[in-house]
């Protein structure tokens, strides 16, 4: 599998994707809350830089940390349209930042000031079990002590099986209105490339990598598309 492939839904659909952000099909609502409120706890007296992983277009990076000093955000994604959007979105909001066009799995890249916070929504589930746990691992290595992490991630439940997981997920689409042309590529894209995980799963790779796990809840607006969010820390 090329890495073009896992991002060519995100370079050719971008409009799909965002519509389902727009519209809170996967909880972007409700993780948007929760991330504020613990950045806005942990970095009250400090400052913020922050690499996240499979940042897309970054939509959601300047009301997230709105309430602290964000010194430097780095934004790792493959998708190069997707980074585009980013760089312009946080030179308007007065963010400082750079783009990596890079393989998220490869880890921190090079950059000039270490990064107190990691976050990643919905990107890390490109990866399989063993993808996932070899990627925590690394960045338990990389991260300086005490960093912390805002993990969001796609759900299955325990025994499921995945192609259930799909035909709920699809019906939940359809009856959320997703476009019948948007529908076909969305669902080839997720039977080919998606990997969730149980929410026993997620803990035991984060915590089995040396994560601590501060806090986990379940987003999502509804039970067919669940997702863990856990804030960890190093
Ligand atoms: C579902 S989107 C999430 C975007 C954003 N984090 C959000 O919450 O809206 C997944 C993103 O991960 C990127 N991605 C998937 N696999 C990747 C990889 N191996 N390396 C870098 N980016 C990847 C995609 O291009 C896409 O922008």
């Amino acid at each position: 599998m090329s890495r073009d492939e896992v991002t060519s839904v995100f370079k050719d659909q971008w409009n799909a994707y965002q519509w389902a952000v727009d519209n809170n099909l996967m909880g972007h609502h409700e993780l948007l809350a929760a991330a504020q409120a613990f950045i806005q706890d942990r970095y009250k007296n400090s400052s913020v830089t922050m690499v996240d992983f499979g940042c897309g277009n970054s939509l959601l990076i300047p009301e997230m940390t709105r309430s602290v000093q964000l010194e430097y955000y780095f934004g790792i994604d493959l998708a190069d349209n997707a980074l585009a959007m980013a760089a312009e979105l946080l030179e308007r909001s007065h963010i400082r930042s750079q783009q990596f066009y890079q393989d998220l799995f490869l880890g921190i890249p090079e950059t000039t000031s270490t990064p107190n916070l990691i976050y990643s929504a919905f990107a890390i589930h490109h990866g399989n079990e063993q993808k996932k746990r070899q990627f925590f691992s690394k960045l338990y290595q990389q991260a300086p002590d005490q960093c912390a992490f805002i993990l969001a991630d796609i759900m299955i439940l325990p025994n499921q099986k995945f192609d259930d997981y799909t035909h709920k997920l699809e019906q939940y689409f359809t009856k959320q209105g997703v476009r019948s042309d948007w529908l076909p590529h969305i669902m080839a894209h997720i039977r080919q490339y998606d990997y969730p995980e149980t929410a026993e799963t997620w803990l035991d790779i984060t915590r089995s990598s040396g994560w601590k796990v501060l806090h986990r809840q379940i987003l999502g607006p509804h039970k067919a598309f669940p997702a863990t969010l856990m804030l960890l820390e190093r």
